[in-house]
């Protein structure tokens, strides 16, 4: 009896592998053993890892990654689905772990479908024992902005005004994650670097301070309100769009946001339980317009990749420096270097000046080995949104600075050589 017990036990194991709808490139047949960079990444299903904007998250052994899932055509630029996560033990292989949180199908949602969803990022709050997620969103304007039909969501014109923050929460790493708000940040709150500067050319004008540098308009933000190019918003709170999180070696977490317009990256410390802002900020690389902050520590020190403001189209990657977190951020270089990806039909310029046609989206930390970053960044194909690949590269360094070169495959085996 015991025996023929084992024997149903062992063909429904093999019952349910086989009646899985694993694709025609499943693990089956392909095991990656290293990166292939820029290549389709495929998931333990043989189908493409769906993604983009990712951050990655280290916990209980394996890697965890949360992206934008999107769909074929322009139409993809717009959440739909929602954030999708996979997790793996290698980083090579990914393991499709579902939709950790879900775009909903209630008109009155912030998260309603079709919004706008950008850049998640999930950190572990030692204290609550949860799983923050942090995200870009928008809000959804004009007549059809309740519609859930795929054709009224199609029409609507990208807005990107909104620029808010937003949270959700879950008790497992691979969620469900429970939508709770979204938000400007710190309103009526001034930076402690700047007050002094702020409050001295004060000028209440719908709500918002406006900048200093009057003279400054950059040519992809000629959003020329008066004759002022850019927004430090004090009393409906910071505009938020292009975001990372930062957790320190003492668990204190910061956001890392593009504000003003893009012009100013602020950098927001969060509350203990990473679900609210304390109201200390810094306005740093004051309108120098970064987006697409991805920040690592190495040694003490604070380094971030970030990129200019061209929308999709890619551009010169930026690493950006400081001694402490809320400190004076410098900018030193282009990171990039050598002639970029070769043999290339499709991007011809995917070259250093063009962050190898990618936009950084995160530095992977490789745990068990000293000093070893992996740049993760997105080749954005936003005419059909699916097929953006994802820019593996391992972070090298020269004079103790990083540099990003470019590998058609590469292994981690090569951070034991460089060293
Ligand atoms: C550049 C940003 O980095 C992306 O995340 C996205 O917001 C696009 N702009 C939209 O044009």
């Amino acid at each position: 009896m015991k025996k023929l017990y084992m024997l149903l036990g062992i063909s429904a194991v093999l019952c349910s592998c086989t009646s899985v709808d694993k694709g025609v490139n499943s693990t089956d047949y392909v095991k990656y053993n290293e990166f292939n960079v820029g290549k389709v990444l495929l998931d333990n299903n043989g189908r493409m890892v769906n993604a983009h904007g990712a951050g990655f998250i280290y916990d209980n052994g394996r890697y965890y990654m949360f992206g934008e899932h999107k769909l074929g055509g322009s139409l993809g630029n717009k959440a739909l689905v929602g954030v999708h996560c996979y997790s793996s033990d290698d980083l090579y292989n990914w393991r499709d772990e579902g939709i950790a949180l879900k775009m909903s199908q209630d008109p009155n949602s912030p998260i309603i479908v079709g919004t706008i969803l950008e850049r998640p990022k999930v950190v572990y709050n030692k204290k609550t024992k949860k799983y923050v997620m942090l995200m870009h969103l928008e809000e959804r304007f004009g007549d059809t902005k309740k519609s859930t039909k795929v054709e009224d969501i199609y029409k609507e014109k990208a807005n990107y005004s909104a620029a808010k923050i937003a949270f959700a929460v879950a008790d497992k790493i691979t969620g469900p994650y429970k939508f709770l708000r979204s938000t400007r940040i710190n309103a009526k709150k001034l930076p402690v670097n700047d007050a002094g500067k702020l409050i001295a050319v004060k000028n209440q004008l719908d709500n918002c301070y406006y900048g200093w540098d009057k003279n400054y308009i950059h040519s992809s933000y000629q959003e020329k309100i008066k004759g002022h190019a850019f927004w430090f918003c004090y009393d409906k709170g910071q505009m938020s769009r292009d975001m990372t999180v930062f957790v320190d070696d003492d668990d204190k977490a910061y956001v890392f946001t593009s504000s003003e317009c893009n012009a100013t990256l602020h950098i927001h410390e969060l509350t203990d339980d990473y679900l609210d802002f304390t109201g200390k900020f810094v306005r740093v690389l004051r309108n120098q317009h970064h987006e697409a902050p991805a920040v690592f520590k190495k040694d003490g020190k604070y380094f971030m990749f970030s990129s200019h403001c061209t929308g999709w189209a890619p551009n010169a990657g930026r690493l950006s420096v400081s001694d402490s977190i809320l400190g004076e951020w410098k900018e030193i270089y282009n990171p990039c270097r050598g002639d970029g990806q070769k043999k290339n039909r499709t991007y011809p310029d995917a070259k250093a000046d063009t962050t190898f046609r990618s936009q950084s989206t995160y530095v992977i930390k490789v745990q068990g080995m000293k000093d070893a970053f992996i740049y993760v960044g997105d080749r954005w194909l936003p005419d059909d949104a699916i097929d953006g690949r994802y820019i593996f590269l391992p972070v090298e360094w020269e004079n103790n600075l990083p540099i990003i070169k470019w590998y058609d495959k590469w292994d981690l085996s090569i951070f034991n050589k460089n060293k």
